[in-house]
Protein backbone atom coordinates (compact mmCIF):
# COMPACT_ATOMS: atom_id res chain seq x y z
CA UNK A 1 0.00 0.00 0.00
CA UNK A 2 1.38 3.41 -0.81
CA UNK A 3 2.47 5.49 1.89
CA UNK A 4 2.88 8.86 2.63
CA UNK A 5 5.81 9.24 4.98
CA UNK A 6 6.46 13.11 5.12
CA UNK A 7 4.44 15.48 2.95
CA UNK A 8 5.19 15.16 -0.26
CA UNK A 9 7.52 11.99 0.09
CA UNK A 10 5.57 8.94 -0.83
CA UNK A 11 6.66 5.11 -0.05
CA UNK A 12 6.14 3.39 -3.51
CA UNK A 13 7.79 -0.02 -3.26
CA UNK A 14 7.19 -3.02 -3.30
CA UNK A 15 6.96 -5.91 0.16
CA UNK A 16 8.19 -9.57 -1.38
CA UNK A 17 7.08 -12.29 1.57
CA UNK A 18 7.69 -15.04 -0.30
CA UNK A 19 11.66 -14.44 -0.71
CA UNK A 20 14.40 -16.75 0.73
CA UNK A 21 17.32 -16.79 -1.10
CA UNK A 22 18.92 -13.70 -1.96
CA UNK A 23 21.72 -12.59 -4.08
CA UNK A 24 20.76 -15.79 -6.44
CA UNK A 25 21.21 -17.76 -3.28
CA UNK A 26 23.75 -16.68 -1.42
CA UNK A 27 22.08 -15.26 1.12
CA UNK A 28 18.92 -16.63 3.25
CA UNK A 29 16.06 -14.14 3.90
CA UNK A 30 13.38 -15.95 6.16
CA UNK A 31 11.77 -12.74 6.80
CA UNK A 32 11.32 -12.22 3.31
CA UNK A 33 12.39 -8.31 2.17
CA UNK A 34 11.18 -4.93 0.93
CA UNK A 35 12.04 -3.44 -2.19
CA UNK A 36 11.80 0.24 -0.87
CA UNK A 37 11.40 3.12 -3.56
CA UNK A 38 10.35 6.36 -2.59
CA UNK A 39 8.47 9.49 -4.92
CA UNK A 40 9.07 12.69 -4.10
CA UNK A 41 5.90 15.14 -5.35
CA UNK A 42 6.80 19.03 -5.15
CA UNK A 43 6.99 21.38 -8.42
CA UNK A 44 9.07 18.57 -9.91
CA UNK A 45 9.02 15.05 -9.12
CA UNK A 46 11.76 12.68 -8.36
CA UNK A 47 11.77 8.78 -7.41
CA UNK A 48 14.57 7.70 -5.71
CA UNK A 49 15.81 4.03 -6.47
CA UNK A 50 12.90 1.76 -8.23
CA UNK A 51 12.44 -2.34 -7.42
CA UNK A 52 13.64 -5.64 -8.56
CA UNK A 53 12.38 -5.99 -12.29
CA UNK A 54 10.30 -8.40 -11.55
CA UNK A 55 7.67 -6.72 -8.96
CA UNK A 56 8.32 -3.52 -12.01
CA UNK A 57 4.37 -3.48 -12.69
CA UNK A 58 3.60 -3.19 -8.99
CA UNK A 59 6.10 0.06 -8.81
CA UNK A 60 4.30 1.83 -11.90
CA UNK A 61 1.03 0.66 -10.69
CA UNK A 62 2.05 2.79 -7.04
CA UNK A 63 3.58 5.72 -8.61
CA UNK A 64 0.19 5.79 -10.50
CA UNK A 65 -1.89 6.28 -7.52
CA UNK A 66 0.24 9.47 -6.92
CA UNK A 67 1.04 10.80 -10.09
CA UNK A 68 1.54 9.91 -14.01
CA UNK A 69 4.63 8.23 -13.84
CA UNK A 70 5.44 10.41 -17.64
CA UNK A 71 5.45 13.45 -15.06
CA UNK A 72 9.05 12.29 -13.37
CA UNK A 73 11.52 14.26 -13.56
CA UNK A 74 14.54 12.81 -12.20
CA UNK A 75 15.00 9.26 -11.01
CA UNK A 76 17.56 8.99 -8.26
CA UNK A 77 19.78 5.73 -8.62
CA UNK A 78 21.98 5.33 -5.66
CA UNK A 79 23.38 1.80 -6.36
CA UNK A 80 22.90 0.15 -9.45
CA UNK A 81 22.19 -3.39 -8.04
CA UNK A 82 19.20 -4.87 -9.66
CA UNK A 83 16.82 -4.94 -6.32
CA UNK A 84 16.84 -1.33 -6.62
CA UNK A 85 17.93 0.12 -10.21
CA UNK A 86 15.95 -3.21 -12.40
CA UNK A 87 13.03 -1.58 -13.09
CA UNK A 88 14.61 1.44 -14.32
CA UNK A 89 13.49 0.54 -17.80
CA UNK A 90 10.05 -0.09 -17.11
CA UNK A 91 9.86 3.67 -15.39
CA UNK A 92 11.85 5.22 -18.14
CA UNK A 93 9.57 4.12 -20.81
CA UNK A 94 6.78 5.79 -18.89
CA UNK A 95 8.87 8.41 -17.99
CA UNK A 96 11.09 9.36 -21.69
CA UNK A 97 12.28 12.72 -20.07
CA UNK A 98 13.70 12.17 -17.07
CA UNK A 99 17.36 12.55 -15.85
CA UNK A 100 18.40 9.52 -14.36
CA UNK A 101 20.70 11.03 -11.12
CA UNK A 102 23.92 8.73 -10.40
CA UNK A 103 26.79 9.17 -8.60
CA UNK A 104 30.26 8.94 -9.57
CA UNK A 105 30.72 5.44 -9.80
CA UNK A 106 27.40 5.06 -10.56
CA UNK A 107 27.90 6.72 -14.13
CA UNK A 108 30.02 3.68 -14.79
CA UNK A 109 27.99 1.01 -13.63
CA UNK A 110 24.27 2.08 -14.31
CA UNK A 111 24.99 1.96 -17.72
CA UNK A 112 27.43 -1.30 -17.31
CA UNK A 113 24.31 -2.83 -16.36
CA UNK A 114 21.56 -1.75 -18.66
CA UNK A 115 23.71 -0.30 -21.89
CA UNK A 116 21.22 1.92 -22.51
CA UNK A 117 21.90 5.80 -23.92
CA UNK A 118 19.70 7.15 -21.24
CA UNK A 119 19.60 11.10 -20.21
CA UNK A 120 22.34 10.34 -17.21
CA UNK A 121 22.98 13.39 -14.75
CA UNK A 122 26.30 12.09 -12.52
CA UNK A 123 26.29 13.93 -8.55
CA UNK A 124 28.78 14.07 -6.08
CA UNK A 125 28.72 14.73 -2.08
CA UNK A 126 27.37 18.33 -1.77
CA UNK A 127 25.64 18.67 -5.13
CA UNK A 128 21.48 19.22 -4.77
CA UNK A 129 18.98 19.32 -7.00
CA UNK A 130 15.71 21.52 -6.67
CA UNK A 131 12.10 20.60 -6.80
CA UNK A 132 10.34 23.49 -5.18
CA UNK A 133 9.77 23.78 -1.31
CA UNK A 134 11.98 20.96 -0.84
CA UNK A 135 15.61 19.89 -2.66
CA UNK A 136 17.47 16.64 -3.19
CA UNK A 137 21.33 16.61 -1.57
CA UNK A 138 23.45 13.51 -2.38
CA UNK A 139 26.29 12.22 -0.11
CA UNK A 140 28.35 9.55 -2.04
CA UNK A 141 29.23 6.30 0.43
CA UNK A 142 31.69 4.23 -1.75
CA UNK A 143 31.63 0.70 -0.72
CA UNK A 144 28.82 0.49 1.81
CA UNK A 145 28.13 -1.67 -0.09
CA UNK A 146 29.29 -0.88 -3.86
CA UNK A 147 31.20 1.79 -5.18
CA UNK A 148 28.28 2.97 -6.62
CA UNK A 149 26.23 3.46 -3.09
CA UNK A 150 25.20 6.78 -2.63
CA UNK A 151 22.88 8.41 -0.05
CA UNK A 152 20.40 11.43 -0.87
CA UNK A 153 18.90 13.77 1.32
CA UNK A 154 15.37 15.10 1.21
CA UNK A 155 15.85 18.94 2.23
CA UNK A 156 12.93 20.64 3.77
CA UNK A 157 11.54 17.22 4.98
CA UNK A 158 14.44 15.95 6.78
CA UNK A 159 13.97 12.53 4.98
CA UNK A 160 17.47 10.57 4.94
CA UNK A 161 17.49 7.99 1.84
CA UNK A 162 20.86 5.94 2.86
CA UNK A 163 19.72 2.95 0.44
CA UNK A 164 21.31 -0.25 1.19
CA UNK A 165 22.95 1.10 4.91
CA UNK A 166 20.64 1.06 7.49
CA UNK A 167 18.10 -2.24 6.03
CA UNK A 168 16.93 -5.24 7.00
CA UNK A 169 15.67 -7.83 5.14
CA UNK A 170 12.59 -7.88 6.32
CA UNK A 171 8.77 -8.35 4.73
CA UNK A 172 5.95 -6.86 7.22
CA UNK A 173 2.68 -5.51 7.18
CA UNK A 174 3.64 -2.05 8.88
CA UNK A 175 5.82 0.32 7.04
CA UNK A 176 7.61 1.93 10.37
CA UNK A 177 9.61 0.92 13.12
CA UNK A 178 7.27 1.73 15.80
CA UNK A 179 4.78 -0.47 14.04
CA UNK A 180 7.07 -4.24 13.89
CA UNK A 181 8.19 -6.22 16.63
CA UNK A 182 11.78 -4.99 17.83
CA UNK A 183 13.43 -7.84 18.52
CA UNK A 184 12.56 -9.38 14.79
CA UNK A 185 13.91 -5.61 13.23
CA UNK A 186 16.91 -6.01 15.39
CA UNK A 187 17.63 -9.80 14.48
CA UNK A 188 17.46 -8.54 10.86
CA UNK A 189 19.26 -5.14 10.81
CA UNK A 190 21.97 -7.02 12.61
CA UNK A 191 21.58 -10.35 10.14
CA UNK A 192 21.77 -7.61 7.26
CA UNK A 193 25.03 -6.02 8.54
CA UNK A 194 27.06 -8.95 9.71
CA UNK A 195 26.52 -10.50 6.16
CA UNK A 196 26.94 -7.75 3.96
CA UNK A 197 28.62 -4.77 5.62
CA UNK A 198 31.09 -5.97 8.19
CA UNK A 199 34.44 -5.66 5.99
CA UNK A 200 33.26 -2.41 5.32
CA UNK A 201 33.33 -1.37 8.78
CA UNK A 202 36.03 1.31 9.02
CA UNK A 203 34.30 3.35 5.83
CA UNK A 204 30.74 2.85 8.10
CA UNK A 205 32.57 4.74 10.93
CA UNK A 206 33.85 7.01 8.97
CA UNK A 207 30.52 8.19 7.23
CA UNK A 208 28.56 8.23 10.30
CA UNK A 209 31.23 10.92 11.51
CA UNK A 210 30.96 12.33 8.24
CA UNK A 211 26.81 12.59 8.61
CA UNK A 212 27.06 13.87 12.31
CA UNK A 213 29.63 16.39 11.25
CA UNK A 214 27.14 17.68 8.31
CA UNK A 215 24.40 18.14 10.72
CA UNK A 216 21.60 17.41 8.95
CA UNK A 217 18.06 17.38 10.89
CA UNK A 218 16.96 13.94 10.31
CA UNK A 219 13.34 12.92 11.29
CA UNK A 220 12.92 9.59 8.89
CA UNK A 221 15.45 7.15 7.86
CA UNK A 222 14.27 5.04 4.61
CA UNK A 223 16.23 2.63 3.57
CA UNK A 224 15.64 0.36 0.70
CA UNK A 225 14.73 -2.64 2.32
CA UNK A 226 12.78 -3.40 5.29
CA UNK A 227 11.32 -0.85 8.01
CA UNK A 228 11.65 2.50 7.59
CA UNK A 229 13.24 4.20 10.65
CA UNK A 230 10.68 6.97 11.92
CA UNK A 231 10.64 6.40 15.93
CA UNK A 232 13.98 7.77 17.20
CA UNK A 233 15.54 7.16 13.81
CA UNK A 234 19.07 7.86 14.77
CA UNK A 235 19.06 4.86 16.94
CA UNK A 236 19.69 2.53 13.94
CA UNK A 237 23.27 5.02 13.16
CA UNK A 238 24.11 4.79 16.75
CA UNK A 239 23.93 0.62 16.63
CA UNK A 240 26.15 0.76 13.12
CA UNK A 241 28.41 2.49 15.09
CA UNK A 242 28.96 -0.04 17.80
CA UNK A 243 28.72 -2.91 15.56
CA UNK A 244 31.17 -1.16 13.14
CA UNK A 245 33.82 -0.89 16.09
CA UNK A 246 33.67 -5.08 16.25
CA UNK A 247 34.13 -5.78 19.93
CA UNK A 248 35.11 -9.05 20.27
CA UNK A 249 32.03 -10.78 22.93
CA UNK A 250 32.62 -12.47 25.73
CA UNK A 251 31.63 -16.05 24.15
CA UNK A 252 32.88 -18.27 21.26
CA UNK A 253 30.80 -20.05 18.26
CA UNK A 254 31.77 -23.89 17.72
CA UNK A 255 31.67 -24.67 14.31
CA UNK A 256 32.39 -27.83 12.95
CA UNK A 257 31.34 -30.71 9.90
CA UNK A 258 31.57 -34.12 10.80
CA UNK A 259 31.04 -37.44 8.67
CA UNK A 260 30.63 -40.49 11.19
CA UNK A 261 30.60 -38.43 14.37
CA UNK A 262 34.21 -38.44 16.09
CA UNK A 263 34.76 -34.34 15.25
CA UNK A 264 31.01 -33.65 16.59
CA UNK A 265 31.91 -35.53 19.71
CA UNK A 266 35.26 -33.33 19.91
CA UNK A 267 33.31 -30.13 19.34
CA UNK A 268 31.21 -31.00 22.35
CA UNK A 269 34.27 -31.57 24.43
CA UNK A 270 35.56 -28.05 23.46
CA UNK A 271 32.30 -26.67 24.48
CA UNK A 272 32.67 -28.27 28.00
CA UNK A 273 36.00 -26.82 28.15
CA UNK A 274 34.83 -23.11 27.27
CA UNK A 275 32.30 -24.06 29.71
CA UNK A 276 34.47 -24.77 32.45
CA UNK A 277 35.92 -21.06 31.63
CA UNK A 278 33.08 -19.67 32.01
CA UNK A 279 32.34 -18.51 28.18
CA UNK A 280 29.38 -19.55 26.80
CA UNK A 281 29.46 -20.88 23.61
CA UNK A 282 26.93 -22.14 20.38
CA UNK A 283 27.59 -25.11 18.78
CA UNK A 284 26.95 -25.44 14.89
CA UNK A 285 26.91 -28.60 12.19
CA UNK A 286 28.01 -26.79 8.88
CA UNK A 287 26.66 -29.57 7.49
CA UNK A 288 23.14 -28.62 8.15
CA UNK A 289 23.28 -25.29 9.42
CA UNK A 290 22.53 -21.89 7.68
CA UNK A 291 25.95 -20.15 6.75
CA UNK A 292 24.25 -16.72 7.20
CA UNK A 293 22.54 -17.01 10.12
CA UNK A 294 25.78 -18.75 11.90
CA UNK A 295 27.55 -15.66 10.50
CA UNK A 296 25.94 -13.52 12.78
CA UNK A 297 27.59 -15.69 15.99
CA UNK A 298 30.11 -15.33 14.30
CA UNK A 299 30.02 -11.92 14.49
CA UNK A 300 29.02 -11.58 18.00
CA UNK A 301 31.84 -14.17 19.22
CA UNK A 302 35.37 -13.01 20.39
CA UNK A 303 36.09 -17.01 19.91
CA UNK A 304 36.36 -18.70 16.58
CA UNK A 305 37.35 -22.63 17.39
CA UNK A 306 36.79 -24.47 13.42
CA UNK A 307 36.99 -28.59 13.44
CA UNK A 308 36.44 -31.03 10.37
CA UNK A 309 37.25 -34.42 10.06
CA UNK A 310 39.78 -34.92 7.40
CA UNK A 311 38.53 -36.39 3.80
CA UNK A 312 40.92 -37.11 0.53
CA UNK A 313 43.61 -35.60 2.78
CA UNK A 314 41.33 -32.04 3.27
CA UNK A 315 38.87 -30.17 5.08
CA UNK A 316 35.47 -31.98 4.42
CA UNK A 317 33.86 -29.59 1.08
CA UNK A 318 30.43 -28.82 3.28
CA UNK A 319 32.56 -26.93 5.75
CA UNK A 320 33.93 -24.79 3.06
CA UNK A 321 31.55 -22.33 2.44
CA UNK A 322 31.61 -20.26 6.16
CA UNK A 323 35.59 -20.68 5.49
CA UNK A 324 35.65 -18.54 2.16
CA UNK A 325 32.95 -16.82 4.05
CA UNK A 326 34.53 -15.72 7.36
CA UNK A 327 37.42 -14.88 5.44
CA UNK A 328 35.50 -12.26 3.20
CA UNK A 329 34.13 -10.76 5.38
CA UNK A 330 37.31 -9.89 7.43
CA UNK A 331 36.35 -9.89 11.31
CA UNK A 332 38.65 -8.06 13.29
CA UNK A 333 39.41 -8.72 17.02
CA UNK A 334 38.69 -12.27 17.20
CA UNK A 335 40.86 -15.41 18.28
CA UNK A 336 40.44 -19.15 17.69
CA UNK A 337 41.97 -22.63 17.00
CA UNK A 338 40.93 -25.51 15.40
CA UNK A 339 40.77 -29.30 15.76
CA UNK A 340 39.57 -32.98 14.22
CA UNK A 341 39.17 -36.44 13.88
CA UNK A 342 40.94 -38.36 10.86
CA UNK A 343 41.94 -41.92 10.09
CA UNK A 344 45.31 -41.62 8.21
CA UNK A 345 46.57 -38.75 6.90
CA UNK A 346 44.85 -35.85 8.96
CA UNK A 347 45.65 -32.84 7.13
CA UNK A 348 42.19 -31.24 7.97
CA UNK A 349 43.23 -29.35 11.49
CA UNK A 350 46.13 -27.83 9.65
CA UNK A 351 44.35 -26.47 6.78
CA UNK A 352 42.03 -24.65 9.40
CA UNK A 353 44.53 -22.95 11.14
CA UNK A 354 45.61 -21.82 7.86
CA UNK A 355 41.90 -20.56 7.49
CA UNK A 356 42.50 -18.67 10.30
CA UNK A 357 45.22 -16.96 10.05
CA UNK A 358 44.49 -15.67 6.61
CA UNK A 359 41.11 -14.54 8.18
CA UNK A 360 43.55 -12.57 10.57
CA UNK A 361 42.05 -14.62 13.53
CA UNK A 362 44.53 -14.75 16.26
CA UNK A 363 45.49 -18.36 16.99
CA UNK A 364 45.88 -19.08 20.28
CA UNK A 365 46.24 -22.89 21.03
CA UNK A 366 47.65 -25.85 19.14
CA UNK A 367 45.13 -27.62 17.06
CA UNK A 368 43.70 -31.00 18.97
CA UNK A 369 43.74 -34.17 16.26
CA UNK A 370 42.20 -37.33 17.31
CA UNK A 371 42.79 -40.83 15.03
CA UNK A 372 39.43 -42.59 14.30
CA UNK A 373 37.20 -42.38 17.41
CA UNK A 374 38.44 -39.65 19.87
CA UNK A 375 39.65 -41.79 23.06
CA UNK A 376 38.97 -39.68 26.79
CA UNK A 377 42.33 -38.37 26.37
CA UNK A 378 41.07 -37.03 23.04
CA UNK A 379 38.79 -35.51 24.55
CA UNK A 380 40.33 -34.62 27.53
CA UNK A 381 42.48 -32.49 24.71
CA UNK A 382 39.62 -31.06 23.31
CA UNK A 383 38.48 -30.04 26.68
CA UNK A 384 41.49 -28.45 27.73
CA UNK A 385 41.97 -26.64 24.12
CA UNK A 386 38.27 -25.14 24.79
CA UNK A 387 39.14 -24.12 28.23
CA UNK A 388 42.86 -22.63 27.02
CA UNK A 389 40.94 -20.55 24.42
CA UNK A 390 38.18 -19.61 26.93
CA UNK A 391 41.12 -18.02 29.36
CA UNK A 392 42.29 -15.87 26.84
CA UNK A 393 39.33 -14.63 25.72
CA UNK A 394 38.55 -13.68 29.02
CA UNK A 395 41.88 -12.09 29.61
CA UNK A 396 41.39 -10.04 26.58
FE1 LIG B 1 23.13 -3.80 -2.77
FE2 LIG B 1 19.91 -4.09 -1.88
O1 LIG B 1 21.34 -4.10 -3.06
Amino acid sequence: MVTEIKKGVYWVGVVDWGLRRFHGHELSTHRGTTYNSYLIVDEKVALVDTVWGPFKDELITNISKIVDPARIDYIVTNHSETDHAGSLPAVLQRARDAQVVVSTRGAESVPGHFHEKWNFKTVKTGDRIALGETSLAFIEAPMLHWPDSMFTYVAGRNVLLPNDAFGQHYATSGRFNDEVDEHELYEEALKYYANILTPFSPLVKKKIDELKGLSLPVDVIGPSHGVIWRKDPTQIVTRYAEWAAQKPGKCAVVLYDTMWEATRRMAEAVGDGLAAAGVPFKLFHMGVADRNDVIVEVFKAGAILLGSSTVNNGILPTFMPILEEIRGLKFKNKIGAAFGSYGWSGEAVGQLEEHLKSSKIELVAEGVKAKWQPTPDDLAGCAALGRAVGVRLNAA
